[in-house]
């Protein structure tokens, strides 16, 4: 049985709830992040809560309590559950209130922690790459913020999985690509690492900051530009998300990518998150 923690309280998941006019639930009025934790070791928590901060700053949701308190906490559900690589996920609320646009002032935020297994791609997977679609962004103008609203994520990895795709790659109206539903994307063009500049339209991703790092360190050029798939010199894609490091995506739209199958620069940057992560975990 898994231990959640909710406003205040460690609970068992079963009794673990919310109002039923938790703003989170009537209007999707709140944000969340997942942070990766390696056998106790957190994969980059200080930007994840300084992100989480910036979300609520961006829609005028006070902080539950200080940004070291939350990390206690977060250790705390970590430790009070069986896993030990784990994804650790936290939502704040605007919380409860009797239904109405505008929320009444002095509410108090609802704080919901859970903890689960880290997710991680299955071998053929990593030996095939992942196979993306892409389609034209529907989403709201304000992607930088970490929101609970997800429907168009939802939409589009409904439809990915339709095509038996793994994920939707979001185009600008003239065809550049934005990032996934749940994840960064960058492309290999001309041996040159690239990915969409931050703006209102991508997730600051904490694992793409990783790659570009990791990157760098390496040598590799880095490049943040508005790009497209069918640039040419463009050899290879790649996905990166906390609960994906980094993923090839060796076919796109049905038709390969490069050689269709997990390239070179790809192999090289992933195999260095995931000594990083081993690190990680054995400290
Ligand atoms: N998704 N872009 C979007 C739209 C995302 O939802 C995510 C993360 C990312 C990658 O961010 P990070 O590297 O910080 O995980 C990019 C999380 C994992 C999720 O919704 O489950």
């Amino acid at each position: 049985m898994t231990t959640a923690y909710v406003n205040g309280h460690f609970l068992p998941m079963e009794s673990a709830m919310v109002h039923i006019e938790d703003r989170g639930f009537q209007f999707a009025d709140g944000v969340y992040e997942v942070v990766a934790c390696f056998n106790g070791h957190f994969l980059d928590m200080g930007p994840h809560l300084e992100r989480l901060e910036q979300s609520c700053a961006a829609i005028n949701i006070p902080l539950p309590c200080t940004l070291e308190r939350l990390a206690e906490l977060v250790q705390e559900t970590w430790r009070r559950n069986p896993f030990q690589d784990a994804m650790v996920y936290i939502q704040v609320t605007r919380g409860a209130a009797p239904r109405a646009h505008l929320a009444p002032d002095n509410l108090v935020p609802t704080l919901v922690i859970t903890s689960a297994d880290l997710p991680k791609p299955s071998e053929s997977k990593l030996a095939k790459g992942a196979k993306a679609i892409t389609l034209a962004d529907f989403r709201w103008k304000h992607c930088e913020i970490k929101s609970i609203a997800l429907l168009a994520s939802v939409m589009g990895k409904q439809e990915a999985n339709r095509r038996q795709a793994d994920e939707a790659f979001w185009l600008d109206g003239e065809g550049h690509v934005l990032e996934g539903c749940s994840t960064n994307i960058f492309a290999v063009i001309n041996g040159t690492l690239v990915t969409h500049p931050l703006d209102h339209q991508v997730l600051g991703g904490i694992t793409r900051k990783m790659l570009i790092r990791v990157a760098h360190d390496a040598g590799i050029e880095v490049q943040e530009r508005p790009w497209k798939l069918d640039e040419p010199g463009l050899t290879e894609t790649m996905l990166t998300s906390t609960t994906n490091a980094a993923l090839p995506v060796c076919f796109m739209d049905d038709k390969p990518v490069g050689n269709g199958v997990p390239g070179p620069m790809t192999r090289k940057l992933r195999g260095l998150m995931i000594d990083a992560m081993d690190a990680l975990r054995a400290s």
